[in-house]
């Protein structure tokens, strides 16, 4: 069975749409309730494909969940295994994730050595360096990364590049090391200081979360805790996106943390988007009857985050001129250009940088989602043009986005999920 998308685009969009809890923070703290076994309840718990798939290789761990009525319950007091089996690894990258989690918790972990990836290669040696500096002995057997440590002691780490998963990897562990652990040039993405936080409430004694240098006083043991998922600040940004599409949109988004979003709404405001207050955690989307053409360049956080990078490239089709957007984390993140240019779109490649040229009217097409961001941009492309675009591979949109057709037929989309025969 192959799913797609059919969308008959050109609608005004207009209504409130609420965004979920953020993919990325729930998959680490999903890992992190490894380093203690018991019981966790994770509220704002977004129902992704990849969370569940994580859900299900914890239970191949032995942990068992439940979801109540607002939150999911973890229990890990009867997980003994701590191999990750590839079947489940193979589908999701942040399954390295496991490598801290199970080498902090049991000090041993067999975690399948993730392949090449749809936006880039992807190394994980970051990981696997910062891991074996705490004392573990790593060795690559049958395409495993097969982890044992009789004990891990804290020391000083320093990243070539502030990965977001290495540094989560690295807390995990250190958290059960001996001793102070100083990770320098650390990520410091929300999700990061998120999981940093969930640390801390655990047990661990952590400094610096949100800076270039993490400081981390290992325990000899943490204890299980209830928190709250932040909200996904790149699904947030995806609807911002969409409300300023077409000037006819009334989009009101809620359940967005703004100061997650400074840097894309300082560039929605020079694209000439205004976003306006309504509530606490609400914003509404309004744009004049031009948008300007802008230079963005993506970076880790607080820079311009690249999961954003394709919405971007969508809404500056639409600008007055030309728009320049560099991809500076990830090497191969512009396939869905070619994509966008069967739509039309007047976009040229040159290494690094996206050269898009505005305003174009696009044309409805058949086109393919190449990954998770690309494929959720594509389909924010087919609700602006009035004939039909087919999305396909949608399966990569479902692994990130909650209820993301339901959301958009709420705000009046005419968007059908089909399922062929294949
Ligand atoms: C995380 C996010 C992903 C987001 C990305 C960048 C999760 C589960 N995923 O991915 O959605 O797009 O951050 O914000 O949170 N690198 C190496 N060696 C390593 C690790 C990374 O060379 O060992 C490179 C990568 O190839 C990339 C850069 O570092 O060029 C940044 O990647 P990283 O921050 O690690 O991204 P992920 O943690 O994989």
């Amino acid at each position: 069975m192959e799913r797609k998308y059919v969308i008959k685009g050109g609608k005004p969009l207009k209504g409130e749409i609420e965004v979920s809890g953020a993919k990325n923070a729930a998959l680490p703290a999903i890992c992190a309730t490894l380093l203690a076994p018991g019981v966790y309840k994770l509220k704002n718990f977004p129902k992704v494909r990849d969370v569940f798939n994580m859900l299900k290789i914890m239970e191949s761990l032995g942990a068992t969940y439940e979801f109540k009525k607002d939150y999911v319950e973890i229990n890990t007091e009867k997980v003994e295994r701590v191999f990750i089996p590839y079947e489940l690894a193979s589908q999701m990258r942040a399954s390295i994730l496991f490598l801290g989690a199970l080498v902090g918790g049991f000090k041993s972990a067999v975690v399948p050595m993730p392949g090449g990836c749809a936006i880039g290669k992807r190394p994980v040696d970051f990981h696997i360096k910062g891991i074996s500096q705490l004392g573990a002995n790593i060795q690559l057997e049958k395409g495993n990364l097969v982890v044992s440590a009789k004990k891990l002691k804290g020391t000083q780490i320093v990243l070539d590049f502030p990965s977001v998963t290495a540094t989560e990897n690295l807390m995990m562990a250190a958290s059960l090391a001996e001793g102070e652990t100083i990770i320098k040039n650390s990520a410091k993405e929300p999700e990061v200081i998120f999981l940093g936080e969930m640390l801390k409430k655990m047990g661990a004694e952590i400094k610096g979360l949100g800076e270039d240098t993490i400081y981390i006083k290992g325990k000899k043991k943490l204890n299980p805790v209830n928190i709250e998922i932040i909200p996904d600040r790149i699904e947030a940004g995806t609807y911002l996106v969409l409300g300023a599409l077409m000037e006819e949109n009334e989009v009101i988004v809620k359940n967005i943390e703004k100061e997650h979003l400074k840097t894309p709404i300082l560039k929605l405001e020079e694209i000439g988007v205004a976003l306006e207050e309504v509530g606490k955690n609400a914003l509404k989307v309004k744009r004049g009857k031009t948008l300007n053409p802008v230079k963005i360049i993506t970076a880790p956080y607080p820079g311009f985050p690249t999961d954003l990078q394709p919405f971007f490239t969508i809404l500056l089709t639409q600008a007055e001129g030309i728009s320049f957007i560099t991809e500076n984390i990830f090497e191969n993140r512009f396939l869905y250009v070619y994509e966008l240019k069967r739509m039309g779109a007047e976009i040229e490649v040159e290494n690094r940088t996206a050269i898009i040229k505005g305003p174009t009217s696009l044309m409805g097409s058949p086109v393919k989602a190449t990954d998770l961001r690309a494929g959720a941009a594509l389909v924010l492309a087919g609700l602006v043009v009035e004939d039909v675009t087919t999305v396909y591979n949608v399966e990569f949109i479902e692994r990130g986005y909650e209820n993301f057709v339901e959301k958009l037929l709420s705000l009046g989309a005419d968007i059908k999920i089909e399922e062929d025969e294949s």
